[in-house]
């Protein structure tokens, strides 16, 4: 037997265990379709620049950084459970259906986040989507049971330190197979049981292992029960994520009765910010090398602040004192007469 030939199974890191699979459009393709006119778009050139930035995919990226470490989290939490790994989609189109991104979802058909005040239309029945749960059914339908998937979102929003009408999230969805004589209740109960455990680990995998947190009760129309989970940080309460059972109906809508799942959705800006000390949301779009250069590794750290003035080089020339200088006088800041020119 060849058994230097195996490698053994759990020295594989789980980035090389990671499926990947990432459909894309060409960024080229979405822009096109994104500036085909329509009475309903309502799409600015502002919003359309950012479509091919992908943040969440740029190397060493704070955004990239948070997002590897979910995923990497999520599947040594797969692997040591013996679950089956997340498959990983980090290239799908914004653009979705009102049916992907709403009905599908059973977002009600009077809910505000379906007005064009809210939402970046192309026309009636397409959009920028407005959170990557928008992409959860039609993976459930295709028979993919586990998986994350993260992408920029679009939503109409006023601009500060905290708001942006781009920022990106995070989507987890796990359906289970049970034996047949498992009750409903039961394997809902399993299923609630297992979602708090990743997100709890997730949580201390992201802020430390003594990281206070809490469960709370929410509301979302496409899962229930539905929770947010809480941690406290420099003494507040920060909501970090909301989750849930998948509703019967959204599965039922995929042609999958009598299976069942949980589903989490996190966004990026809002960990990135409070675990790397980001002050502004705005900072994560900068081509500024005080910004990006901070950020050589793919470790949490902390941000340095820098002048909100831009970067500006000056060549400077001067006469040399005839009795010689030492560059310690330069550092002292000795009186000479200076000519400067601006670099170009
Ligand atoms: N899509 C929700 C939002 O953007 C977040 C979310 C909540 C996703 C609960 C989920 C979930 O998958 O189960 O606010």
């Amino acid at each position: 037997m060849h058994t230097l030939c195996r490698i053994p199974y759990l020295l594989v890191s789980p980035k090389l265990l990671r499926p990947r699979y990432c459909s894309s459009q060409a960024s080229s393709e979405v822009i096109q379709l994104l500036k085909v006119p329509h009475a309903k778009n309502n799409i600015p050139a502002s919003i359309i620049q950012k479509v091919d930035k992908k943040l969440h995919l740029k190397r060493h990226h704070p955004l990239n950084i948070i997002k590897t470490k979910i995923e990497d989290y999520c599947n040594k939490y797969a692997l040591d459970n013996e679950q089956n790994s997340f498959t990983i989609y980090d290239n799908l189109s914004p653009i979705v259906t009102t049916k992907q991104c709403f009905d599908d979802l059973l977002v009600a058909s009077d809910h505000i986040s379906r007005s064009s005040s809210d939402t970046y239309y192309l026309n009636e029945s397409t959009l920028l989507r407005t959170h990557t749960s928008a992409h959860q059914s039609q993976f459930i339908r295709s028979g993919v049971d586990s998986f994350l998937c993260t992408g920029d979102v679009y939503r109409r929003d006023e601009i500060d330190a905290s708001h942006y009408p781009v920022f990106h999230q995070m989507e987890g969805v796990r359906i289970f197979n049970f034996k047949e004589n498992v009750s409903v209740n039961d394997a809902k109960a399993i299923i609630e049981n297992d979602l708090k455990n990743i997100l709890t680990g997730l949580a201390k995998h992201l802020f430390g292992k003594d990281c206070e947190m809490r469960w709370r009760n929410d509301y979302f129309p496409f899962t229930t029960p539905s929770f947010e989970l809480e941690v406290k940080f420099n003494d507040a309460w920060l909501e970090v994520l909301g989750c849930g059972v998948i509703h019967d109906q959204v599965m039922a809508n995929c042609n999958k009765t009598n299976k069942y799942g949980w589903a989490f959705g996190l966004g990026l800006e809002r960990l990135a910010m409070i675990l790397f000390s980001i002050p502004d949301i705005r900072l994560f779009w900068s081509d500024d090398e005080r910004f990006s250069n901070q950020f050589k590794s793919n470790d949490i750290i902390k941000f340095q602040p820098y002048s909100k003035f831009p970067l500006c080089y000056k060549d400077v020339s001067f006469w040399l004192p005839a009795e010689g200088l030492h560059i310690n006088d330069v550092y002292e800041g000795k009186q000479y007469t200076l000519y400067s020119s601006d670099h170009h």
